[in-house]
């Protein structure tokens, strides 16, 4: 059964509390919580406080997906926070393995993101450790880009990279998710659609979460 995660960067900020609510009434099985710091990526969006904000609003996993340098510095924050799941970046991380151990001794699931032009073998020696792969269908920094069919076959090859091994990793696929290329993600196989435009801007986000997890 593939799972949703609508981004919180597409919700209105104003209201942050009634479009949490609002998502999880519609079926949505992750908060997608995109956390950037102006250095990894060009954008800067929220921290700790504001999950730890939302945290007793919502029963659904807090998938916080660091786009933040050095992540190791804050992993003990974002558990504090209410974080279930913390992924970071390949690229932003000098010790990847330590710190997805780290994640881990938190007691928290841990994730791995990689952006479009990061090859798959980059997560190939840490796929025992995590919970999930993340896979960058956009450059990441902005909501409401357009999906980037090259990491398709990326997706296939760590697909049957989990098979092989017979691990329980999860592929997400972030940016640009739509009907359409949600359907070819899922085909190459991903199990988790993240998706901010599409179930934000939707009149009733219901019908597009229920699409999606349908696929
Ligand atoms: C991009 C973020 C995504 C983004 C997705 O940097 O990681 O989670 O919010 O937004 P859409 O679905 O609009 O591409
Ligand atoms: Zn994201």
């Amino acid at each position: 059964m593939i799972k949703v995660a609508p981004s919180l960067l597409s919700a209105d900020f104003s209201h942050l509390r009634r479009d949490v609510e609002r998502v999880e009434e519609a079926g949505a099985d992750y908060l997608h919580l995109d956390v950037m710091d102006g250095h990894f990526v060009p954008n800067i969006t929220f921290g700790p406080p504001l999950i730890a904000a939302l945290r007793p609003h919502s029963r659904l996993l807090f998938d916080v997906h660091l786009m933040i340098e050095a992540p190791e510095r804050y992993i003990k924050d974002f558990v504090n926070a209410g974080a279930d799941l913390i992924t970071v970046h390949v690229e932003a991380c000098r010790h990847l393995h330590r710190t997805l151990t780290v994640i881990k001794e938190n007691g928290c699931r841990a994730g791995v993101a990689l952006n479009p032009a990061t090859p798959p073998q980059a997560v190939e020696y840490v796929l025992n450790l995590v919970d999930l792969v993340l896979v960058m269908s956009v450059n990441p920094g902005f909501g409401g880009q357009s999906f980037i069919p090259a990491v398709l076959p990326k997706i296939s090859l760590l697909r049957s990279w989990i098979e092989e091994r017979g691990l329980a990793v999860e592929i997400a696929v972030d940016g640009g998710v739509n009907r359409q290329t949600a359907s070819l993600a899922v085909k190459a196989g991903a199990t988790v659609l993240v998706a901010g435009t599409a179930v934000f801007a939707a009149p009733d986000p219901r019908v597009v979460i229920q699409e999606f997890k349908s696929i």
